[in-house]
């Protein structure tokens, strides 16, 4: 007989996101005339800017011609979208070099993936967080350690508790699902730690783009010694709406070693191997998203989604919920009324407004008794969620 990976029976039979679909599903299933809002996967909503879809419309009719069209993209991206992301990374006074950018195809899959680096080790992750963290670890077998961040430290994950030895350690700034940003201060103590401990930070920063205060940092490379002591990962999914397209970039600095062994060399190795690369015409998308015209265009669906954040901050503050979300992300992160619980409160709230959200145990066991709603969701939907609530007796 093959062997089976047994780890997967450690984690969930479904994961978070699959179990809330499925659920939608049945509900819908079961009320066939029901409006559901779905404010649960943080999905984008909002069409591509219009530029930005020329520039790719323009990249994929080269493809049409002999002397333009281009067969498998080098696996960790072109040197163009590298140094667009070289000069985003300028623009907060961090120097990276060509060769310490991977352009992958998305930031989940980076998280994850980068596990194939190391080997049975005690991973760090913040409790609640983004579950993908928890599950891959489960299933690589490494041990975990989950850190409470939530009201008692105002969702900051610190590292005074840990015992002073090597951990691999997942931050997630600003985090989801609670949306709370490390200060330089904050981010430096873990810097710190990781240089003193021989550890490797797995700094997660796919929502930086929706940070609005130029005194927080964006990357972890902003803190002194980060780049011996950290990986980073970016997304262009929430800042650009690429979940579809599918693109996004990891920085493995070439001064990144455990021993004598670069961590660059083996991501570079490992990617080589197991990716192929993303399509010519998204990274043409990414590179004019990153660019100053592009950015601004992007920034305008960041704003409309900063701005369903708001006002379903404001709604549900009137209804007497507290919530506890910064401005710097698109999650609303609250506490459940009456001390229901999570999945509780997910079916009040399925059942009394057919509004679909993220129970917060799903994101960890510090997460009970909290919930998260989406603002990527279309304005009208919003105004009606919002409406929803105020009618109903939570
Ligand atoms: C979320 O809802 O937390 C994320 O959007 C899902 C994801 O990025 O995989």
């Amino acid at each position: 007989m093959l062997k089976i990976n047994k780890n997967y029976q450690k984690i969930k039979k479904n994961y978070i996101f699959t179990e809330i679909s499925n659920k939608k599903d049945k509900y819908l299933k079961e009320n066939q005339k029901a409006k559901i809002i779905d404010l649960g996967i943080g999905d984008v909503t909002l069409p591509l800017g219009k530029n930005l879809v020329k520039v790719m419309e323009k990249a994929l009719a080269e493809q049409a011609h002999r002397s333009t069209f281009k067969g498998y993209p080098p696996e960790n991206g072109y040197d163009f979208l590298k140094d667009q992301i070289i000069k985003y990374y300028k623009r907060r006074n961090v120097e990276l070099n060509r060769k310490d950018v991977f352009v992958s195809n998305g930031a989940c899959c980076d998280v994850t993936n980068i596990l194939d680096l190391f080997n049975k080790n005690t991973t760090v992750i913040a409790n609640p967080t983004y579950p993908a963290y928890f599950d891959s670890n489960f299933l690589q077998g490494n041990s975990i350690i989950l850190e409470s961040a939530s009201v008692q430290n105002d969702f900051v994950l610190n590292p005074k508790n840990l015992n002073k030895k090597s951990y691999l350690i997942y931050l997630c700034s600003p985090n989801n699902p609670t949306g709370t940003v490390f200060s330089k201060n904050q981010l430096k103590q873990w810097v710190d730690f990781a240089l003193k401990t021989k550890s490797i930070i797995i700094f997660d920063c796919a929502y930086e783009s929706f940070i609005d205060d130029v005194k927080l940092p964006h990357f972890i490379y902003e803190i002194p010694g980060a780049k011996n002591c950290a990986v980073e990962i970016a997304s262009f999914s929430k800042m650009a709406g690429f979940t579809n397209l599918r693109c996004s970039w990891t920085v493995v600095p070439t001064e990144l070693k455990i021993g004598n062994q670069s961590l660059n060399n083996m991501w570079e190795r490992r990617q080589c191997t197991k990716f192929n690369g993303v399509p010519y015409l998204v990274q043409k998308g990414a590179e004019y998203a990153l660019s100053e015209e592009g950015f601004k265009e992007c920034k305008k669906n960041i704003d409309y989604y900063k701005k369903n954040l708001k006002m379903l901050l404001k709604n549900l503050k009137e209804v007497g919920i507290e919530t506890y979300s910064s401005q710097h992300t698109p999650y609303v992160w609250f506490k459940c009324p009456n001390k229901y619980t999570s999945w509780e409160f997910f079916d009040i709230l399925l059942t009394q407004c057919q509004i679909v959200g993220i129970p917060g145990v799903g994101f960890g066991s510090a997460g009970e008794g909290f919930f998260r709603f989406s603002a990527f969701g279309r304005r009208k939907d919003i105004i009606e969620a919002c409406k929803r609530l105020k009618k109903a007796h939570l």
